[in-house]
């Protein structure tokens, strides 16, 4: 397997990050202006809550869904590289940052399942979140993505190797 191939599945998962991030960092802040709809005179509630439903539902379905899709398939086909391409054996799993980076990326992929649930309840009107949770949240992707990359990029090893 060459490196040629890796270094393309790696640039294209980096790229499938940022869009998956930008997107999550966005979905809240449609969710805050929802919710904070609720004292708003009709017909004005409607009309927005309308279109921020609209920007919501594609938000999720055409940017963040796929993104995410696509930054497993590359991340899990990384891995095979690793594995069968370059012979290095399932121990590549096991280092200490790969363990924190998956940790990391599992916990982004609950909060996105959190997001995708959270926006059905808010469009069939259960969600009892408020726009001052949205705000408050908004940063949690970002802060598990500091921890993510630069796991990757410094290659922690606590002292084990
Ligand atoms: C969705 C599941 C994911 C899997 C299975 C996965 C797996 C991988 C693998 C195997 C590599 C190659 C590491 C190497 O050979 O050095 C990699 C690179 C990378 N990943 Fe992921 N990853 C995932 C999600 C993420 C997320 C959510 C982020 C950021 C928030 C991220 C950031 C990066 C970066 C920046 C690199 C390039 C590091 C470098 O080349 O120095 N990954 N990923």
């Amino acid at each position: 397997m060459s490196f040629e191939v890796f270094n393309v599945v790696r640039g294209l998962h980096i790229l499938a990050v940022i869009a998956w991030m930008a997107g999550m960092l966005f979905l809240p802040r449609l969710y805050a202006y929802d919710a904070e709809q609720a004292d708003k005179p009709d017909p004005l509630r409607s009309e927005m809550r309308g279109l921020l439903r609209q920007w919501q539902r594609r938000l999720l379905k055409i940017i963040v869904n796929p993104a995410m899709t696509a930054a497993w398939v590359f991340g899990v086909w990384m891995i095979a590289i690793h594995v069968y391409g370059f012979g290095e054996g399932w121990g590549f799993l096991a280092q200490p940052w790969m363990i924190v980076k998956l940790l990391g990326v599992i916990a982004l992929s609950g909060w996105h399942g959190f997001l995708a649930g959270e926006l059905k309840r808010i469009h069939a009107g259960t969600s009892v979140k408020s726009g001052r949770f949205w705000r408050m949240t908004n940063e949690i992707p970002f802060l598990i993505a500091v921890v993510v990359v630069l796991a990757v990029t410094m290659e922690w090893s606590f002292g084990l190797g």
